[in-house]
């Protein structure tokens, strides 16, 4: 089975995760981009959590979708904003061709207590992706770091290794 793992990272802590779970997958590894850069002040915060909070799709550098075609299985990591997924994730998984697909989605967030965390977006990913005839094996939440931090590597290794994490 051949696995890619595909994010979008806004900190760097989505990133470290993703390059986690494709050394232990042997997986290939693709990072989506943003036309439109964001900055790093109080503003453009508060106009990235607006834009997950109404589920914004934003305008991708490439959706990878003659990539995809040659991936039984997707890891697709996107940083938790306002307890949703990110306008680029949701832009990937709206241009994805998913009929197939095993698909696993992970996210990464600053509230240590992922399992208490609101999955509602997830659930509802997990719905439309299922409806467009793809499998989605599990949803990881992923403790990352506070805003503008980065998470370390072994922080997430011991969480994947708390939780068996298999194609
Ligand atoms: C705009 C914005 C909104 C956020 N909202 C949440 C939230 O609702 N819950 C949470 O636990 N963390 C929230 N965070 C923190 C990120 O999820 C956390 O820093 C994560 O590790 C970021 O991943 P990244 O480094 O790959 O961007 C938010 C961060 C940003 C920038």
């Amino acid at each position: 089975m051949k696995t890619a793992v595909v994010y979008y990272s806004y900190d760097g802590s989505t990133r470290v995760a993703a390059e986690v779970l494709a050394r232990q997958l042997g997986a290939d590894v693709f990072e989506l981009e943003e036309v439109k850069k964001r900055g790093k002040s109080v503003l453009s915060f508060v106009a990235a959590g607006f834009g997950a909070l109404t589920g914004k799709r934003s305008r991708l550098k490439n959706d990878f979708a003659a990539e995809m075609k040659n991936y039984d299985c997707l890891y697709i990591g996107s940083p938790v904003w306002a307890n949703r997924t990110v306008p680029a994730v949701n832009a990937f998984l709206d241009s994805l061709d998913a009929a197939g697909k095993k698909i696993v989605l992970f996210t990464l967030q600053a509230d240590p207590n992922v399992e208490s965390a609101p999955d509602t977006c997830l659930l509802a990913h997990k719905q439309a992706l299922e409806k467009r005839g793809a499998t989605v094996l599990r949803l990881l939440r992923l403790h990352g770091a506070s805003p503008g931090k980065t998470v370390e590597s072994g922080h997430i290794e011991a969480q994947l290794s708390a939780q068996a994490v298999e194609q």
